[in-house]
C-alpha cells in the first residue's frame, strides 16, 4: 500500500508547493516588485529613490537570520522580516497580509533567490539573564574589548572611527547603528539583539560574534546596548486606522484652535526612504468633519524651520496626505502606496512652507542674494512696475512680474509658476513615479496652513467632503478611505522621494 501511495503523496506535495509559489508570485508582483524588481534583482522603479537599496534577492545575502553568518535564513526568519519590515530602511511591514500570504511570499522569494538548499543550524537563544549593575559593567567591558566602538562609537552613537568608511556588499555606504535612537532592522527585543550580533548581518559590515563570546557575555552586552537607548523602539508603520470625528458647526480654520485639543490623536510612525541623521520619525494625526467639510491636522517635531527652496542646498519643510481614487478595494488590492500605479491613481494634498510664504510675498532669488544684479526689462518698466513703486504688487525684481508671456511656466498653465498662489496646499494627482501633476488652477480646492510652535509643526488641511474636481478623493459619512502620509524635513536634506512616509492607513468617517 505504502509503495502505491507514496508517489501520489509526493506529487500532491509538489502541486501544493507549486500553488504556493504561484500565489507568492502574484503577491510579489503586486506588493514587492515596485522596489525589488519583477525578478527580485533589487532594481524596481522605486530603487533609485531608496537608500539602503532594496535587496537583490539573488545575492542570497540576508541581514536578519537566526542562522550563522554565511548561511541562509529559515522560512520563519523571512516570514518575520516580511511581517515586521525593517525599521530604518524602506522595507515596509506587510502585517496587513495574512500569515498564509506571507508564507507564499517566502516560497516565491526563495524561488527568485534560487534557494533550494536547507538553511543552516538555528542558533537558539538561551533564557535571558537578568540585568544587574554588574552585568551592565560587564556589557560595557565586552563592548570595548570586542571592538564594537570602532564602528558604533564609544557611546554607541554610530560615530566610531571607521563608521564613515563602511560599505555594504554592493559598495554603498552602510552606516553602523546609532544605538541611542532605538532603531533596529531586526527588532529591539533582547533576543533580537542577541541574535543580531551573534549571527552578524550578511551583506553589511556588521560582523558575526558567534564564536567569540560566552552566553553570559552576550546577555551582558544586550543589556548594555539596551541601556544606551531609551525604552522607545522604532517600528515600521503598518496598516492602521485614523478616525474622523464628526462635529457640528464650522471646522477650525487655525491649527492652534482649542477645539483640536478635544480631538483624539493617532500616533503614526513614519518610515524613512533615505536613511540618514536623525529626522522626523513619527507624526500625530487628527481628523474631523461636519458632514460638509473635512479637516486634518498633522503635527510633528522638527528642530529647525526650513522655509527656503531657493538655493541648490536649501530644502523646505513639507507634508502631504495621499488618498486612493479606488477607495472601495480592500487594502491589499490598493494601488501601491508609492504614489499609486498605472491604472491606480491617487490624489495628493501637498503643503510646503515656502509656498505658504509665497502667499504673503513671492519668494524669489533676491531673498537669499539681496545684492544680486538682474537683467531688468527696462522697456517694460511702465507696464510692470516694481512692488516698491506700486503698492499691492509682488516684489519680484528679476523678471516682469505679472505677465505669463515672460513667465513661460505660468503661460503653460503650471500652477507652480503662478506668482499669486491660490493656497499653501497643492491639489495633485499621480499614477506612479514620474506622473505627479497639479490639477488645473480652477480645481485647486484644498486649503491649508502650517504653524511652527515650540519645536513642532502643526499643519492643517481642509476641503469639502465632496468635490467637483473629477480627480479628487470623495468622502462620505460612514465610509472608509485609504489614506497615507508623508513628511519632509528640510534641514535633513529631504526633498522629492527623500522623505518619511507611511503605507496605506484607513480613514474612517
Ligand atoms: C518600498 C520598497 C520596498 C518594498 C515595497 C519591499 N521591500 Fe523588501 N526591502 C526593501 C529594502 C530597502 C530592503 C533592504 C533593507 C536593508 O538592507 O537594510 C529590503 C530587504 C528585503 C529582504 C532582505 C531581508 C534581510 O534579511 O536582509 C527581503 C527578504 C525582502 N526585502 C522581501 C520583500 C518582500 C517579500 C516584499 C513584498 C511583500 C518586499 N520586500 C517589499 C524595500 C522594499
Ligand atoms: C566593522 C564595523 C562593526 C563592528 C565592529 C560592529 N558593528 Fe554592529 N553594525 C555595523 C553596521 C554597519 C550595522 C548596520 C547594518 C545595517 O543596518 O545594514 C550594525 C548594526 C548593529 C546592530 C543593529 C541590528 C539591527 O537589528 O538593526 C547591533 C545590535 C549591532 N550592530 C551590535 C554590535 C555589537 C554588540 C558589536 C560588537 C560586539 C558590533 N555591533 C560591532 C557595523 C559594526
Amino acid at each position: 500500500m505504502v509503495f502505491v501511495f507514496a508517489p501520489f503523496f509526493v506529487l500532491a506535495l509538489r502541486a501544493a508547493s507549486a500553488d504556493l509559489v504561484s500565489e507568492g508570485k502574484a503577491l510579489f508582483k503586486k506588493q514587492c516588485a515596485v522596489c525589488h524588481g519583477s525578478e527580485g534583482k533589487g532594481d524596481g522603479p522605486a530603487a533609485d529613490f531608496l537608500f539602503p537599496k532594496p535587496r537583490n534577492l539573488a545575492s542570497k545575502l540576508f541581514k536578519l537570520r537566526s542562522t550563522p553568518t554565511g548561511e541562509l535564513p529559515t522560512d520563519e526568519d523571512l516570514v518575520r522580516t516580511i511581517a515586521r519590515g525593517m525599521p530604518g530602511s524602506a522595507m515596509p511591514s506587510f502585517s496587513f497580509l495574512s500569515e498564509g500570504e506571507r508564507k507564499a511570499l517566502v516560497a516565491y522569494v526563495k524561488e527568485l533567490a534560487g534557494i533550494d538548499e536547507k538553511p543552516g543550524k538555528v542558533i537558539r537563544v538561551p533564557p535571558e539573564l537578568a540585568a544587574t549593575s554588574q552585568t551592565m559593567a560587564q556589557g560595557k567591558a565586552v563592548y570595548e574589548k570586542m571592538g564594537c566602538a570602532a564602528c558604533h562609537g564609544p557611546k554607541g552613537k554610530g560615530d566610531g572611527p571607521s563608521a564613515a568608511t563602511l560599505l555594504d556588499s554592493w559598495d554603498f555606504p552602510n552606516p553602523p547603528n546609532d544605538f541611542t535612537r532605538g532603531i533596529y532592522k531586526g527588532g529591539g527585543s533582547p533576543s533580537d539583539l542577541y541574535l543580531r550580533f551573534t549571527t552578524g548581518m550578511d551583506g553589511s559590515p556588521m560582523p558575526s560574534f558567534e564564536e567569540s563570546l560566552t552566553d553570559t557575555e552576550r546577555w551582558a552586552l544586550v543589556h548594555y546596548l539596551k541601556s544606551l537607548a531609551g525604552p522607545k523602539v522604532a517600528v515600521q508603520p503598518s496598516a492602521g486606522a485614523i478616525a474622523a470625528m464628526e462635529i457640528s458647526g464650522p471646522l477650525p480654520k487655525d491649527p492652534l484652535d482649542p477645539l483640536w485639543n478635544k480631538v483624539s490623536e493617532t500616533v503614526i510612525p513614519l518610515m524613512r526612504l533615505w536613511q540618514g541623521k536623525k529626522a522626523v520619525d513619527e507624526v500625530l494625526g487628527k481628523a474631523i468633519h461636519n458632514g460638509k467639510e473635512i479637516a486634518f491636522l498633522l503635527e510633528w517635531e522638527d528642530g529647525e524651520v526650513n522655509a527656503s527652496f531657493l538655493r541648490h542646498q536649501d530644502f523646505t519643510d513639507s507634508a502631504a496626505i495621499m488618498f486612493s481614487l479606488s477607495p472601495k478595494q480592500p487594502l491589499p488590492e490598493q494601488p501601491h502606496f508609492t504614489m499609486g500605479e498605472k491604472g491606480g491613481p491617487v490624489n495628493i494634498w501637498y503643503w510646503r512652507f515656502d509656498r505658504q510664504l509665497d502667499l504673503d510675498s513671492f519668494q524669489d532669488i533676491e531673498r537669499v542674494y539681496p545684492a544680486m544684479v538682474a537683467d531688468d526689462y527696462q522697456l517694460e518698466r511702465t507696464l510692470y512696475p516694481k512692488s516698491t513703486e506700486k503698492p499691492g504688487h509682488l516684489p519680484i525684481t528679476s523678471a516682469p512680474s505679472h505677465d505669463p508671456v515672460f513667465l513661460a511656466g505660468w503661460g503653460a498653465g503650471n500652477i507652480l509658476s503662478v506668482p499669486q498662489r491660490p493656497a499653501a496646499v497643492e491639489d495633485l494627482n499621480a499614477e506612479g513615479f514620474g506622473t505627479l501633476a497639479a490639477q488645473p488652477q480652477e480645481d485647486q480646492n484644498v486649503q491649508g496652513h502650517g504653524i511652527y510652535v515650540a519645536g513642532k509643526w502643526k499643519v492643517l488641511f481642509t476641503r469639502g467632503l465632496r468635490s467637483e474636481g473629477g480627480s479628487d478623493a470623495q468622502f462620505e459619512r460612514g465610509g472608509k478611505f485609504p489614506i497615507a502620509f508623508a513628511v519632509w524635513d528640510g534641514s535633513k536634506g529631504d526633498r522629492d522621494g527623500q522623505k518619511a512616509v507611511t503605507p496605506w492607513y484607513l480613514l474612517k468617517l
